[in-house]
């Protein structure tokens, strides 16, 4: 079954603790946006309020490093429990090798994440290092932006090769995109607007989504 890891991208601290406790109880993870303001034109709470964050932060957790020093920001983070991986991406840094060396010494899993435009043959070369993949439905730094169709196509690219990578898909997803992207293959889903900007509470955005990936699963 597809999971859903609700994507929480805030630019303050009230955001923050509504939009952790109006998920918490529903789901087993979320993914924190950390964005720097240099590696995408956007800053968050997150980032620069990294232990105040934490102080909220009763559930498990990935990181989403939309940054330029990804080793660096991660410092903050990784001696919490309830972090469960780190999600880096490829265009962020320059020798992906070294630094998913760095980063495994952390004990997390780590998964790249690339961009719409990138291509996947860059991860030929890492695959044996990483736990998953995240492939960027649109570009990165701004939620509500509409998904770009082609990511759908590379998707299904990579789940040909047949690895055990968690492929997770973060940018655009909401109930319209969401059985092309379950058609794909993707193993998890990273909504941010769709759950947690409109009249819907959140809850009832993702029972919405569950009964769409039930529906679609239960057909295959
Ligand atoms: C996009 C962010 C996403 C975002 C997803 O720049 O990286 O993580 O939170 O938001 P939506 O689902 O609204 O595209």
């Amino acid at each position: 079954m597809i999971e859903i890891i609700p994507s929480i991208l805030v630019s303050s601290e009230e955001d923050f603790k509504k939009q952790i406790n109006a998920v918490k109880k529903e789901v087993k993870m979320v993914q924190i946006d950390l964005a720097d303001g240099e590696f995408v034109p956007n800053k968050t709470w997150t980032y620069q309020s990294p232990e105040k964050a934490q102080q909220y932060l009763d559930i498990d957790f990935e990181l989403h490093l939309m940054v330029i020093d990804p080793l660096k920001t991660v410092k903050d983070w990784m001696n919490n429990p309830h972090l469960k991986r780190i999600l880096v991406h490829y265009e962020s840094v320059d020798d992906i090798k070294e630094v998913i060396e760095e980063l495994s010494l952390l004990g997390k899993d780590i998964s790249v994440v690339l961009d719409p435009d990138t291509s996947i043959l860059v991860l030929d070369p890492i695959l044996a290092e990483i736990k998953g993949v995240m492939f960027m439905g649109v570009r990165p730094g701004f939620q509500g932006q509409n998904f770009i169709p082609k990511t759908l196509t590379r998707i299904k690219k990579f789940k040909e090769k047949k690895t055990n990578h968690f492929v997770e898909v973060d940018g655009g997803v909401n109930e319209q995109t969401l059985p092309d992207i379950i058609r794909a293959g993707a193993d998890g889903i990273c909504p941010g607007s769709a759950i947690f900007g409109n009249e819907n509470t959140p809850a009832k955005n993702m029972q919405n989504m569950q009964k769409i990936i039930k529906n679609l699963t239960a057909k295959n």
